[in-house]
């Protein structure tokens, strides 16, 4: 059975030994590097999870973690749904499902209005998870890559 779990600033550890698995794993999927986390200490990792208005969980499966997903707060009630990963072997259990709805969950009650993301363009898994959860292409321009060319998609859903 897969549970979840709301992380608080001492997990820091566990957020990291999550953190790098996903970057390690999936490192197509991120815009941020695996090298570049790598070299943080102890207060980089604690100053992410203290981020003020920021809801971290992972998903624990027969006692491991097999999943991770944040939410941001941002400015008008536009709330950021980021770092979304699931483990190959905990994949196609409805993972995303439960992390994306736990962060819908807080967002509303934290009075956010919509849900943004941004997914790099080709990552049809996860495209695929976000529009089944009510996601939709939104209209800004997402951020620029590394190739210079190629932007993030970035979708949004409407919470009410
Ligand atoms: C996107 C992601 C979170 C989806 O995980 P999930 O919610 O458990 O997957 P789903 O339940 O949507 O899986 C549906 C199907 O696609 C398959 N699938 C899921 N992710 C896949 C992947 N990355 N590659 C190939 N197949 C995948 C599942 O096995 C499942 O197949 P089934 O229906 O035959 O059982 C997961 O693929 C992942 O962590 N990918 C790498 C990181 C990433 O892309 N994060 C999002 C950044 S924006």
């Amino acid at each position: 059975m897969v549970r979840l779990r709301v992380l608080t600033k001492n997990d820091w550890p566990l957020w990291r030994e999550v953190r790098l698995a996903a970057l390690g794993e999936a490192p197509q999927a991120f815009k941020a590097r695996l090298a570049h986390w790598h070299s943080g200490g102890e207060e980089r990792w604690r100053a992410r999870l203290e981020m003020p208005d920021a809801y971290n969980i992972i998903a624990l499966l027969g006692g491991r973690t097999v999943a991770m997903a944040s939410g941001l707060a941002g400015g008008s009630g536009a709330y950021e749904l980021r770092s979304v990963w699931v483990s190959p072997q905990a994949r196609g259990r409805g993972v995303g499902d439960r992390l994306i709805e736990a962060v819908e969950t807080w967002a509303l009650q934290s009075g956010a209005t919509t849900l943004k993301l941004a997914v790099i363009p080709g990552n049809e898994p996860a495209i695929a998870l976000y529009q089944r959860n009510g996601f939709v292409v939104a209209g800004d321009l997402g951020d620029l890559l590394s190739d210079g060319v190629t932007r993030e998609r970035v979708m949004v859903k409407a919470l009410r």
